[in-house]
Order: structure tokens, then sequence, then C-alpha cells
């Protein structure tokens, strides 16, 4: 077996290895079917019985009631930027969208194509660096629904509670921080998240809606775009990423293994705490990017004293198997991402190496 190092990408990111080693024997064999879990056909007995059972794993995992859908689609969470207003944003509609980082600006940039889609809050002016508070949001009662992220992957920005938006729909693009944490489903009208991060392989995105929602779905949308015509199909219109369901279905089961949602919420604070208190006991060499209430458990930001040496920080990190540690091109620094699969083991030496790196270049 090749060495595994620490990998702390922001995704696709890491998976659990129990997860690896079922799959790697899966992949050439499948128990009592006899052919590779990439050449079943998806109308077979045995990949209904994988969806299938991925759903019911996530719906015990995240206790979502029997009145909200639970899709597998393509595409990834940027196709959820268009799905969503085409959907849910009726001609001469509005829909509001609360901006916290680079990925929701992406989701409203598209949501306008589409139809009005208004800022009810943006954090831009402070570098994306916090949540906004509750009296801050410009909510329109009138809107179609409310759009927030809840966790921001680049700057590193997490929600602690969702935002209040009463009788309005709240939707949310959660792919960096879905199931890392208990949730209340029944806030939501609709969840979606890319399965790289938490979930599984890329190619398969989840979505949640509240099944009422589909009501609002215009009539003759394109068809693989349409909600309802996947929802009535069970994500099975066309050939869904068999590999990505089959993917989530084990990772739903290692979740489960590790105390469900409750169980790997403790593990992740516990584990974004020891780096942070490492950040904040390096005497400023170190510097947060995000504001301390706002801080992600997914992904840590924060900066060097200058550039050159956050490169070396990278390389050297790099050749002592800390792989994945640059900041996105965007805003630069370092981002260590610590998803629910990412083992406290490699946050201990991740800090080890930053007291050392500190004390040789500080
Ligand atoms: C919060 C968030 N939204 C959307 C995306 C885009 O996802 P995809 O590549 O699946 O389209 C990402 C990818 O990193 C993300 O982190």
């Amino acid at each position: 077996m090749t060495d595994r190092i620490y990998n702390f990408g922001a995704g696709p990111g890491v998976l659990p290895e129990p997860v690896l080693e079922e799959a790697q024997r899966d992949l050439f064999a499948l128990p009592d079917v006899g052919m590779s879990i990439m050449e079943i056909s998806h109308r077979s007995k045995t990949f209904e019985e994988i969806i299938g059972g991925c759903e019911a794993d996530i719906r015990t995992l995240a206790n979502i009631p029997s009145d909200y859908q639970i899709l597998f689609l393509q595409g990834g969470a940027s196709l959820q930027f268009s799905m969503v207003p085409i959907n849910l944003l009726p001609a001469g509609g509005k829909a509001d969208y609360i901006l916290t980082g680079s990925w929701g600006k992406k989701a409203l940039k598209e949501a306008k194509r589409v139809g009005a889609a208004q800022v009810a809050a943006s954090t831009e002016g402070d570098g994306f660096n916090r949540i906004p508070a509750q009296s801050e949001l410009k909510l329109d009662p009138a809107a179609a629904y409310v759009h927030f992220t809840s966790n921001e992957t680049i700057q590193g920005v997490e929600w602690k509670r969702e935002p209040e938006t009463g009788s309005v729909p709240l939707v949310c693009d959660a792919s960096s921080d879905i199931f890392s944490r208990p949730i209340d489903i029944s806030r939501y009208g609709l969840i979606y998240a890319g399965a790289q991060k938490n979930l599984g392989p890329s190619g398969v995105t989840l979505v949640v809606l509240r099944s009422d929602l589909l009501e609002r779905v215009p009539k003759d949308l394109a068809t693989m775009l349409d909600y309802r015509v996947q929802a009535e199909n069970k994500s099975l219109y066309n050939t869904p990423s068999v590999m990505g369901v089959y993917i989530m279905r084990l990772v739903m089961k290692w979740l489960a293994k590790e105390g469900g949602l409750e169980g790997i919420g403790r593990k992740n604070a516990e584990k974004a705490k020891l780096l942070y208190d490492a950040i904040d006991a390096s005497g400023g060499y170190y510097r947060p990017h995000a504001k301390p209430e706002a801080r992600s458990n997914m992904n840590v930001t924060f900066r060097l004293p200058y550039e050159s040496l956050e490169q070396k920080f990278v390389s050297e990190a790099k050749s002592q198997k800390l792989d994945g540690l640059k900041g996105h091109r965007s805003v630069g620094g370092i981002r260590a991402s610590l998803y629910n699969a990412f083992p406290k083991a490699g946050v201990d030496a991740l800090v080890d190496f930053m007291k050392r790196f500190q004390g040789a270049n500080g």
C-alpha cells in the first residue's frame, strides 16, 4: 500500500480510510455480484439498494423528515447556483442573497441571470472576515427565498446558526460544512452541497428540499434542470453518478459509526480549536483571517508576516507530508481544511510544524 500523507486540501478533500479500503475492494468486484461498482447498471437491484440505502442513511443521520426530498444530482454545487433560481424564483419575483464570501457572490451572479436577485447583506467591505448580525439583514418579506452560504470555503467563515427568515424559505449552499455538526433540517427550504468535501467524491451533488417547494417549479423547464422531474424519478431520470452515490453511502455509514452528527461535530470542534489556539498563541506571527466568532471549523485561513514566507511554509510543509495548505489563488495565505475525515493526528502534526517553522523563521 502506498503511504498516505495528511491532505489539507479544500476539495476534493480527504475521505475516511475505511471507506477507501472498502471501495478499493468493490472497485474490482462487488461481493456476490462479480462486477465492479463502476460496471453495474444504475437500474440494477444492486444499485437500487445502494441509492435507497444511501437516502435512508442520510435521513437517519440528519433526522430528515418525510416531507423532504433527497436528490443525487450532477453538475456540482455550481449548477445549483442556477437550478435554485430557475426552479424557485418566479417571473416577476425576487430573491434575497446574503454574501459572506466568494461562493455566495458566484451564486448571486447566476441568480441575476434568471431574475431579480438582491443583496440582503454583504460583508465584502470587511474582506469577508465575518458573519453579519441578524439586525444587518435587509430581508424582503416578499422574497421567494433567502440564500446563504453556511461555510465560505475560501475565506474560512462559517455561520454558527441560521439567519432568521420568518416564513420565507431558507436556501443554503452547505458544500463545505454539510453534516459536520448537528443540523435542524426543518429550518430549511432547500440545502445543496457538492459531495467532494464531506460526503464523497466529486461528481454527485446532494440536494435536500421541502416537497411543497416543488409546486412552485415553473412548467416546461429543461428536463434535467427541473427538480420535479428529478424527484419524480428518484434521481434516476438519467444515469446518476453510480460511483459517487456508492461512496456517499459508505461515508454515511462511517459517519454513523463516528457517533453521527453530534459525534463528528464534537471532533471537528476539537480539531479546529487546536489549530486556532496555536495561531492565537503565536504572538501575531500567524494572523487569522476570520473574526473569532465567525471562524470556520472546516477551513482555517491565516497569513504569515509576508508572502514569500507563506510560499516557504507551504513547500516545507509539503516535504513533511502536510499537503494542500496553499490558500485559494484569489486570496492567498494559508488554508488548512479540516473536513470530517481529516484525522486529529494531522492537526497535531501541523501545529508541531508551525511551532518549528516560526522558531526557524521568526
Ligand atoms: C461553498 C462552495 N460552494 C460551491 C462550490 C462549487 O462547487 P462545485 O465545484 O461542486 O461546483 C464550492 C467548491 O469548492 C464551495 O466550496
